[in-house]
């Protein structure tokens, strides 16, 4: 028998989004772009917030403690130092260019404190789901500094940070078979062109922060800073700069995992599948048993 290998079809942009400005936290301004009514969620990720500001006044209150179960906090910095603490003994400062990979899992108590007076606080924060199976397992980390996470410029003008995934022999420092998450920071200079081939199947999106960036079939029409670019079906995503765009044509965030497909009951930072454990995690949580 004939092996016929599929053919690889390209994702074409499905939708495009802008954030809508919001604060959390103890009066933390940021951009909520996945989580709010234009896009409420994309399964597995139930939320995406960018945070961004040289104005103190709009981060020093920091995310005082407070609790999260049944998913996955990704904190990506950019600028600016962020201490964080939890109930269980974990600390550590998150530096610019850092990612902390949380599986909050059963239940951790925490806080995320800005360690600076002054400057510019940058970053992005990505609420993903656990399975059912995963939403109890104990609270774990994948932390890494920013030598640590790997760059590949497969060619002239591309640079791919690769937190999560596989980008030529480069493979990121990420692990979460559940999902099996990719996570990339692209930066095209004017002209570059990037293509990067994602499981079929699996929900993607592109978040482009700086400058603006030629997505899929959208050549005539770039997605600019600030806007999200749901992906549609396929595999083949290819980004291009702008051929007036200089150095830094354009900088991104490609994300991509698999879908859950399950029913998702949420209410704050509770992520469970039914009222009924959200009940639970309520009173677990107030009974002192995260
Ligand atoms: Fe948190």
């Amino acid at each position: 028998m004939n092996a016929v290998a599929e053919p690889v079809q390209d994702r074409p942009v499905a939708r495009v989004v802008r954030g809508m400005p919001t604060s959390d936290g103890a009066g933390v301004s940021l951009t909520r772009v996945i989580g709010q009514p234009g896009l409420p969620e994309l399964d597995p990720f139930l939320m995406l917030d960018e945070f961004g500001t040289d104005n103190p006044m709009e981060y020093i209150a920091g995310f005082p403690s407070h609790p999260h179960r049944g998913f996955e906090t990704v904190t990506y910095m950019l600028d600016g130092r962020m201490r964080h603490k939890d109930n269980h003994g974990h600390e550590g400062v998150l530096v610019p260019g850092s990612v902390q990979w949380m599986t909050a899992g059963r239940g951790i108590v925490h806080s995320e404190m800005p360690e600076q007076e002054q400057g510019r606080m940058r970053g992005f924060q990505l609420w993903l789901n656990l399975p059912a199976a995963q939403k109890m397992t104990a609270p774990a980390y994948q932390e890494f500094e920013p030598s640590k996470i790997p760059v590949a410029s497969p060619s002239h003008g591309v640079h791919v940070k690769v937190i999560a995934g596989t980008v030529g022999a480069i493979k990121g420092p990420i692990s979460q078979p559940a999902t099996d998450p990719t996570y990339l920071d692209v930066e095209l200079a004017g002209g570059a062109s990037y293509t990067h081939v994602l499981p079929a199947g699996h929900a993607a999106f592109v978040y482009v922060f700086e400058g603006a960036l030629q997505l899929g079939d959208r050549a005539d029409t770039p997605v600019v800073a600030h806007q999200l670019a749901v992906m549609g079906p396929g595999q083949r995503l290819t980004l291009r700069g702008p051929a007036a765009g200089g150095e830094v044509a354009g900088r991104a965030i490609v994300v991509a995992g698999r879908p859950l497909r399950e029913p998702v009951a949420r209410h704050g930072p509770f992520v469970m599948n039914t009222q009924a454990e959200l009940v639970q995690a309520f009173q677990d949580y107030q009974g002192g048993r995260f």
